[in-house]
């Protein structure tokens, strides 16, 4: 289970709001996987997730065009890299099912993907702004 602590406060309001969010899904997420859910219910939650983390990439990218962010080329690429990777992860659950080993993998994939998004491309982005903001 991840937890909404300090070192994942970036110190944008607007970004954070949305992480304490999705930190919240995504454990409800990982709940499901853990417990005897059937391959059906936990696609409906992993879709659920899906859909906030790109209404998610919606705001970050408003913010990034209104601050002229550097970098927006390369946030598009890892926005549509997430949707083939869960495309991917859906059709593999759906044909293949869910064994223990791959609930953990997935599990794993998506607290590490979480953990990266937020320590790495978000700061960065928050940083940017902080800068900005301070400039202004
Ligand atoms: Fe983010």
């Amino acid at each position: 289970m991840l937890h909404w602590e300090k070192k994942l406060v970036l110190g944008v309001p607007e970004i954070d709001r949305e992480h304490e969010e999705l930190v919240k899904k995504t454990n409800e997420m990982l709940t499901a996987l853990k417990s005897g859910n059937s391959k059906e219910e936990i696609i409906r939650h992993i879709n659920f997730l899906a859909d906030y983390v790109i209404k998610h990439f919606n705001s970050e990218e408003k913010l990034q065009a209104k601050y002229n962010y550097p970098d927006i080329a390369n946030h598009k690429q890892i926005h549509s890299k997430f949707k083939g990777t869960v495309t991917q992860l859906i059709q593999d659950i759906d044909e293949n099912g869910l064994t223990t080993s791959k609930k953990i993998e997935i599990s794993k994939m998506t607290m590490d993907w979480l953990l990266k998004h937020i320590g790495v491309e978000d700061k960065k982005l928050a940083d940017f702004i902080l800068e900005n903001r301070k400039n202004t």
